[in-house]
């Protein structure tokens, strides 16, 4: 099969894309053959080994100490059941199933093999790509918005970087959850923020975040350039702060009003993610949906740091 690899860290064109062996499922997995998937900026992260301050040497003894201990990265991925192990019950050749892999990845590729727990049944009213896309930035936004700061009716929250993967799934979930909500991006994504369903749209290139004078419940940073000290001043009495990239030291002291951490991949977050997309209560953003082929440039544009929502590959 052919597969995104990545032999050592660095830049985007260091990814080859090539002939692998196709995995083989082990009796609880499954063999999925992916018809889209993510290139997210988790993905960029690893391939480049650009990790929050404090974080390099743990991840590197997670992902790899000198190159990458996995070639294949990827892990939303959308796709079609090819095979399942002995002791899989529930799933059968043919489904259509979307997933994510965690750090096992390997999803940049035409199939990837999982254990079957992990995988959620894709609605027929949401395409593989639209699937592939919500997964990463939706569970990430539903688990800081709902667990971390039970967002609700009335809540006013601000979405710093509302125009990227996580962003633009926060504001329209914290819109679905009933609150009202700013969001913070360039310009040139206020139209797309607004009809996603924000009030407000602060331009961060012309608008001192902290010139504004009002205070928000909740303050959700994807971008990394808040602290603890200068998001909180962004708060309302009682507010609460979350900080979707934040380093060592800032994860250590996330406590009380401020929280941090890794969101947990959660097959009823997917499900139902997937169910709000196929009620068009969820609207998918795509940047741009390459071929694997074009992978380096699928990477350079996730590495830019200003894509607009998604980025999606099709092996
Ligand atoms: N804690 C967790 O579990 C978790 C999970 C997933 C991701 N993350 C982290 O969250 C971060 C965001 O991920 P993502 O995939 O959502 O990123 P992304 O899609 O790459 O975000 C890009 C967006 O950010 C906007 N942006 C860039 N600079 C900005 C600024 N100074 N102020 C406001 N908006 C700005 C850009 O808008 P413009 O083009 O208009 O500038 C662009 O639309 C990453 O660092 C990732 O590692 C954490």
């Amino acid at each position: 099969m052919r597969a995104a690899v990545i032999d050592r860290y660095g830049v985007p064109e260091l990814v080859r894309v090539t002939e692998v062996p196709r995995p083989e499922p082990r009796a609880n997995e499954a063999l999925v053959r992916v018809v889209a998937v993510a290139v997210t900026s988790a993905d960029s992260r690893i391939r480049g080994a650009r990790f929050p301050r404090g974080f390099a040497i743990p991840a590197r003894l997670l992902f790899g100490i000198r190159r990458p201990r996995r070639p294949i990265l990827g892990s939303a991925f959308s796709g079609v059941v090819e095979s399942v192990g002995l002791k899989v019950a529930g799933f059968a050749p043919g489904d259509e199933v979307c997933a994510m892999t965690g750090m096992a990845m390997g999803a940049h590729a035409e199939y990837v093999a999982l254990p079957a727990t992990k995988l959620a049944r894709k609605p027929a009213a949401v395409t593989h790509e639209n699937a592939a896309g919500v997964l990463f930035g939706g569970t990430t936004a539903l688990h800081f918005l709902q667990d971390k700061a039970r967002v609700g009716p009335g809540t006013s929250v601000l979405v710093n970087g509302a125009s990227g993967a996580i962003g633009t799934n926060a504001v329209q979930l914290a819109r679905h959850f009933g609150a009202t909500v700013t969001g913070v991006t360039s310009a040139a994504n206020a139209e797309l923020v607004t009809s996603l369903g924000a009030e407000r749209v602060i331009d961060y290139t012309t608008t001192d975040l902290f010139s504004v004078s009002e205070r928000f419940d909740v303050v959700l940073d994807t971008v990394g350039n808040l602290s603890i000290t200068s998001g909180r001043r962004l708060l309302s009495p009682n507010g609460k702060l979350l900080l979707a990239v934040a380093n060592l030291g800032e994860t250590i002291r996330a406590v009380g009003n401020v929280a941090a951490g890794v969101t947990p991949e959660r097959v009823a977050d997917v499900e139902f993610l997937l169910r709000l997309v196929a009620d068009g209560q969820l609207t998918v953003v795509h940047d741009q949906i390459f071929d694997l082929a074009d992978m380096v440039l699928a990477y350079q544009r996730v590495d830019g740091g200003h894509k607009r929502g998604n980025v999606v590959v099709r092996p």
